[in-house]
């Protein structure tokens, strides 16, 4: 349903996206999972015909962006990261406007905008102006205007971001809905446990580039069961490592800095072995971390950052 091959967008000397390549599937729900300044909304608005790339080829069910942007765009619905809604008019008012900029009208304009208000659960609230709303009630209403021409492939940028929980889990039912109807979906988010919730697939992308790209699972299990840092005093790591790597559920331990570093087939246990033995030798444990297997601790394995900071 899309491929993106070698996409490049540069703003003066800054190259926010550098060479991304990917394809998503009809029906799949793909991830693009990043801090800020990853690259991710660049990515998204490119995809949806706001934005021209530099380099790099497109295509959106098998149009071509460069040449046949115009047959793609009915296909695509984008819910901005920065929402785009007039205020002062109703909710109502807000879809026909962006229902008309794709031709509805009518019977069929008053059809749609009905059906995306029940979609999003904002039916009774209709005719309010949209300044009333929550945070959490304008994102539902911009989901509903990605919608409102019946769109093959929908992109969210970062749909949860500042709203709250009620809303949060309401958007999350909308796209869970929304997916198992068959829609495809390319989903950017910098909370890895709605990726981890949500996605077929996933890419990890990192200053402009995408560093790991599978399913969820595949990510995860690049992991194991989950790595062990632990801090102990410079000799203490070099003498114990021999002992540590004959742990139970230790695959393998390295000792860098007075710290090790123990990759695992399962952390809890690993975990309690290591401290027995520590205390065994009298050996102090100066810090400790425990990545659990997640996207979260994948993405700071691949690249040494956190998603948030
Ligand atoms: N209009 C712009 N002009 C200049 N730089 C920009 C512009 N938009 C984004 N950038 C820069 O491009 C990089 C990627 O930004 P963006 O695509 O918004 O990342 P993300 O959505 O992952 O947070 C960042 O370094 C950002 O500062
Ligand atoms: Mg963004």
């Amino acid at each position: 349903m899309i491929t993106v091959h070698g996409l490049v967008k540069r703003y003066g000397q800054r190259t926010a996206v550098n060479g991304v390549s990917f394809s998503v599937q009809a029906s799949e729900v793909f991830g693009l999972l990043g801090p800020n300044g990853a690259g991710k909304t660049t990515t998204i608005s490119i995809l949806a015909t706001l934005l021209q790339p530099d380099e790099g080829q497109i295509t959106i069910g098998g149009y071509d962006l460069r040449t046949q942007a115009a047959a793609a765009k009915p296909l695509i619905g984008f819910v901005p990261q920065e929402l785009a809604l007039y205020p002062t008019l109703s909710a109502w008012d807000n879809l026909a406007f962006f229902g008309r900029i794709y031709g509805l009208h009518g019977k069929q304009l008053h059809a749609r905008i009905e059906s995306v208000l029940s979609l999003v659960r904002l039916r009774d609230r209709a005719g309010e102006a949209v300044r009333n709303f929550s945070g959490g009630m304008k994102r539902r209403l911009n989901i509903a205007a990605g919608l409102i021409h019946q769109p093959r492939v929908l992109f969210l940028d970062e749909p949860t971001v500042g709203v709250d929980p009620q809303s949060r889990n309401f958007i999350f039912e909308h796209v869970a809905q929304l997916k198992a109807e068959g829609m495809t979906i390319i989903y950017t988010t910098h909370y890895m446990e709605e990726a981890e919730r949500l996605c077929d697939r996933v890419a990890i992308m990192d200053e402009g580039r995408i560093v790991a790209m599978d399913t969820t699972r595949a990510l995860i299990n690049l992991l194991g069961g989950g790595v062990i840092y632990v801090g102990l005093p410079p000799d203490a790591a070099e003498a114990l490592l021999p002992a540590v790597r004959a742990l139970p559920h230790v695959h393998s331990a390295s000792a860098q800095d007075g710290r090790l570093k123990l990759e695992t087939s399962d952390a809890k246990p690993a975990l309690l072995a290591l401290i027995e033995l520590c205390n065994a030798h009298n050996a102090a444990i100066l810090s400790l971390e425990v990545l659990e297997p997640n996207l979260e601790s994948v993405f700071l394995h691949l690249t040494g950052k956190r998603l948030r900071n």
